[in-house]
């Protein structure tokens, strides 16, 4: 199936690890121009050689701190300069730190709506110009999939990505008619370092070992193990094609069908 993305320019968060990375290299595989981007430098810069060498795509690194406003717009004007607009934004940021309610300070709720709220909605603010202009356009927020089932442990993730669902299915409507299909994604458990990082706090916290920690976030999966990130950049990648015309406003979770309710 040739998804249209040859040529096609992609803004992708938080993409030097994980899942930011796989969909970077997925839209990369199929012709887009890509920009990365990530606080760290020298694993940014690694992860933008080796996308190259895989993909032979152009792909520009830009370091940034999505959580900071000043650099989500540095980021975009890059991206503009280098490849002419945006067509695609995959808005993605690191996870908040775990813990529950008796766990966290004012400063920490802070922090999560300045992470995994308004970068979201500063990403989409600085890029909708360039896909007006360019006649239209996809943005695709990654969120968790306790935005369909609270994920015990996990209050700032509960709290804080609620609110891009409520942001992006009404920017949905808004932009429709410019043509900007706007949806969100859930990863359930993807191995990543974000996953290394809970098995460890969870593994703490039970006085259990890492591997014993990490087998029971199995338990609760039907197709019984992890999911790999390449799975979940698949959706991310058919959503920004040119094959996904019919599809905004939705929440859709790759989770090996862990969430149980119905929608
Ligand atoms: N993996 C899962 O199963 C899963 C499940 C639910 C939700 N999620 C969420 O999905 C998102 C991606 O997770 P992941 O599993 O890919 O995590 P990961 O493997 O830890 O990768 C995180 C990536 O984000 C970058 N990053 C972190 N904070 C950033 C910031 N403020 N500005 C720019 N880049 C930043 C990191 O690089 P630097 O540290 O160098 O900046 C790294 O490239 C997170 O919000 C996570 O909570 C993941």
């Amino acid at each position: 199936m040739d998804l249209g993305l040859k040529d096609k320019v992609a803004l992708v968060g938080a993409s030097s690890k994980g899942l930011g990375r796989a969909i970077a290299l997925g839209l990369a595989g199929e012709g887009a121009q890509v920009t990365i981007c990530a606080r760290d430098v020298d694993t940014l810069e690694a992860t933008a050689a080796e996308i190259r060498e895989k993909t032979g795509a152009e792909v520009l690194a830009v370091p940034a701190d999505v959580s900071q406003p000043d650099q989500v717009s540095e980021l975009i004007d890059k991206t503009v300069d280098q490849f002419g607009g945006i067509d695609i934004l995959v808005s993605n940021a690191g996870g908040p730190r775990a813990g529950r309610f008796a766990d966290l300070s004012p400063e920490d709720y802070q922090d999560a709506l300045h992470l995994n709220l308004l970068s979201t909605i500063n990403l989409c603010r600085g890029v909708v110009p360039s896909m007006k202009a360019r006649g239209g356009g996809r943005i695709i927020n990654l969120t968790s999939i306790s935005v369909k089932q609270p994920v015990d442990g996990l209050m700032l993730s509960n709290m804080a990505r609620t609110g891009v669902i409520g942001f992006a299915k009404t920017l949905a409507s808004e932009l429709a008619a410019d043509n900007i299909l706007v949806n969100n994604v859930c990863p359930g458990v993807i191995f990543t370092d974000r996953i290394k990082q809970l098995a460890t706090v969870r593994a703490e916290e039970a006085g259990i070992a890492y591997e014993e920690a990490l087998a029971n976030m199995t338990q609760d999966i039907p197709l019984g193990r992890i999911g790999d990130p390449t799975e979940f950049a698949n959706l991310v990648v058919f959503l920004a094609s040119g094959r996904a015309s019919y599809i905004t406003g939705t929440t859709i979770q790759v989770d090996g069908g862990m969430a149980k309710g119905l929608l």
